[in-house]
């Protein structure tokens, strides 16, 4: 090994137990945060995140993740109008009980995150010269989808709360936004300071659904 390759070796920081158990909470308690505190998020935190993102794994190195910081008044207007159509929308695929229990969620946060975030997938990105996406042509999405949860991770070791909306018609959410014809919407982040921590989901704490077993997810062949 040359002598400056050997040194960064040892320079490389130690995850000790004690590391290793604090990393265990960590992931123990981020959650999905859907109720924010007013209080705002100083952009310096954000742009702390967003570099700590950008360290994510990527396909051939690609990179392929853009974010979009949505902060005027009628953007996010025309944001929250999309979500309540497509939650309404959303809703008519349930009957009966888990009708008036869909209806009873509170699904967004939109409405009172102080940090609205888009992200989006660059699939024609020419970065990485197409290596590893020849085959698997959906890996800059999922490439991004890494660097969501490194952001969500370090949102957690900061205290402050996000919230994944997926409930939203991405087509419409692109041309409000006016993203380029070759990104591809990933995701809408809500971002701030939780009302409160939990080590529980929302989802399973509202009755909506449970936590799987191990079992019931790994198989062996
Ligand atoms: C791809 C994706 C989309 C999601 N979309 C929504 C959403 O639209 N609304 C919502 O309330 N939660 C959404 N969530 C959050 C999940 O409901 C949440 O992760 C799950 O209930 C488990 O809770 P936890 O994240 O607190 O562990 C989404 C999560 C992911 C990964």
């Amino acid at each position: 090994m040359p002598e400056e390759k050997l040194e960064e070796f040892m320079l490389a920081p130690e995850f000790n137990a004690g590391f290793r158990s604090t990393f265990a909470q960590l992931l123990n308690w981020r959650r999905d945060v859907r109720h924010f505190r007013a209080d705002p998020v100083d952009p310096a935190l954000i742009e702390r995140l967003l570099r700590n993102a950008m360290l994510a794994p990527s396909v051939g190195f690609s990179q392929p993740w853009r974010w979009v910081l949505v902060e005027t008044a009628e953007v996010r207007s025309a944001i929250i109008a999309n979500h309540n159509m497509a939650n309404e929308e959303a809703s008519q695929i349930y009957q009966d009980d888990r009708y008036a229990r869909y209806r009873s969620l509170k699904l967004a946060g939109l409405k009172e995150a102080p940090v609205h975030l888009a992200v989006f997938a660059d699939c024609g990105v020419a970065t990485g010269h197409g290596l590893g996406r020849q085959t698997m042509t959906d890996t800059p999405l999922w490439s991004v989808v890494m660097a969501i949860y490194a952001l969500w991770l370090s949102a957690t070791a900061e205290g402050l709360g996000v919230g994944w909306v997926s409930i939203l018609d991405p087509a419409a959410i692109k041309k409000t936004l006016g993203a380029p014809e070759e990104w591809t919407f990933v995701a809408y982040l809500c971002i701030g300071w939780p009302e409160a921590y939990t080590d529980k989901p929302l989802l399973e704490t509202s009755g909506w659904e449970s936590r799987q077993t191990f079992d019931d997810m790994v198989t062996r062949r």
